[in-house]
């Protein structure tokens, strides 16, 4: 990475913004946290910085309460779960600029942390202004971006103040680049890639990206019928996206081009209507009656997909084959999680929910590496330079 990080500079005494994503998804109901992935995962930086005696100063924005307070989304539910995970106290600020912030970070003493409120409950966040940064950067001596995740977004809390101190990345924001950067560098080959997920809106650029890499595309999930009917089949009333048919034509042409092995389901499940207890049939591709929509992709699909991914030395998965979160329509992801569980070849997933399908499945563990990003990844594989990257020192 050309980009220097956290061990060039030094922490030990000073003040460090440590910018996160702790986007973490919550249940509306019981306000608990579902998944803290997002926090575990900068574990190693925020260890780091205690052991060296940093005054960290945490910052992190949960969902997109656009610039206005919503107690829903106050950050004293992360602020426990990270205590809970470091095992020590970390106090969770009123607000993340202004007076009584600077309070709070001026008695910090070294190895303490401090969790600034939700940045996105000022406006001034999301627009970037030089004030808000300048306020956020005024907290610290140093900036560490590890927030992966909201690197493609120019924000205050990721660009703004890397105008005002010295910026550099996290151990997990160097992980992300060097193994979401690895499979567009020098992938072994056979590489495959499984993609699923609701769309193909999302994935054009990534899809044209790698397509010049991979050996296997193997395309299923809610985007697969978008390509089948592309293809010319019919998908009855599953999902498609009218105005991308003619983007999945050209992708398809665009492999057949590139002698890139595009392999789309050739049987799926099918419902009549999307309910938890829905009666499922397996149908051939060509034989999707005009009243059911697809949940899952068949045995024969998973199949075909296995054999390829059995065979290969790099897969990125991203996106589920179906409407995984009901037990009936999860099997297609069950399976394709497994062959990567079980595959002997470098297993990378990002984008989207993927990383919470291995979580669900209790697989998570048994992949090589799981980002943390969603958009962030998507954008960065398909070849996009993310500002928060950028605005960070070079090596
Ligand atoms: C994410 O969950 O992808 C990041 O936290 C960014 O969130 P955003 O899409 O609301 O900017």
């Amino acid at each position: 990475m050309n980009k220097l990080t956290i061990r060039d500079v030094h922490v030990t005494g000073k003040r460090v913004l440590l910018r996160v994503d702790f986007n973490v998804p919550i249940n509306e109901t019981t306000g608990q946290i579902t998944d803290d992935g997002r926090i575990r995962a900068a574990l190693p930086t925020l260890q780091y910085l205690i052991e060296h005696d940093a005054r960290v100063v945490v910052a992190t924005h949960l969902g997109r309460p656009k610039g206005k307070a919503d107690d829903r989304l106050r950050l004293t539910g992360v602020g426990e779960r990270l205590s809970r995970i470091l095992g020590k106290p970390v106090t969770v600020a009123a607000d993340c600029v202004g007076p009584e912030v600077e309070k709070a970070v001026a008695v910090l003493t070294g190895g303490d942390v401090l969790l600034l409120e939700n940045l996105r409950f000022h406006t001034d966040e999301e627009l970037n202004t030089p004030g808000f940064a300048q306020s956020l950067a005024g907290l610290a001596d140093v900036f560490v971006n590890d927030a992966f995740g909201t690197s493609h977004r120019a924000h205050a809390s990721i660009v703004g103040v890397t105008e005002y101190l010295p910026a550099v990345a996290g151990f997990l924001l160097e992980k992300e680049l060097t193994n979401l950067g690895g499979i567009l560098e020098n992938p072994a080959h056979p590489f495959a890639a499984l993609l699923g997920g609701a769309k193909v809106s999302d994935k054009i650029g990534m899809l044209c990206n790698i397509m010049g890499k991979v050996d296997h595309l193997l395309i299923g999930g809610g985007m697969a019928a978008s390509f089948l009917k592309a293809g010319g089949s019919e998908v009855g009333k599953s999902f498609i996206e009218t105005n991308r048919l003619e983007t999945a034509g050209q992708l398809m042409a665009l492999a057949e081009r590139k002698d890139v092995d595009l392999v789309l389901p050739v049987d799926v499940v099918v419902v009549t209507e999307i309910e938890p207890e829905a009666a499922t049939r397996t149908v051939a591709v060509t034989d999707i009656d005009a009243n059911l929509r697809i949940v899952d992709i068949g045995p024969e699909t998973v199949a075909s997909f296995a054999s390829r991914i059995g065979n290969c030395r790099t897969v990125f998965w991203n996106g589920p084959m179906g409407i995984y979160e009901l037990p009936r329509f999860a099997p297609g992801t069950r399976a394709m999680a497994e062959a990567l569980a079980e595959s002997r070849a470098a297993t990378i997933l990002g984008g989207g929910s993927t990383a919470e399908v291995v979580e669900h499945f209790g697989l998570a563990d048994r992949m090589t590496f799981v980002s943390t990003g969603g958009g962030a990844s998507l954008d960065f594989l398909g070849g996009e330079t993310l500002p928060g990257v950028e605005a960070l020192l070079d090596r």
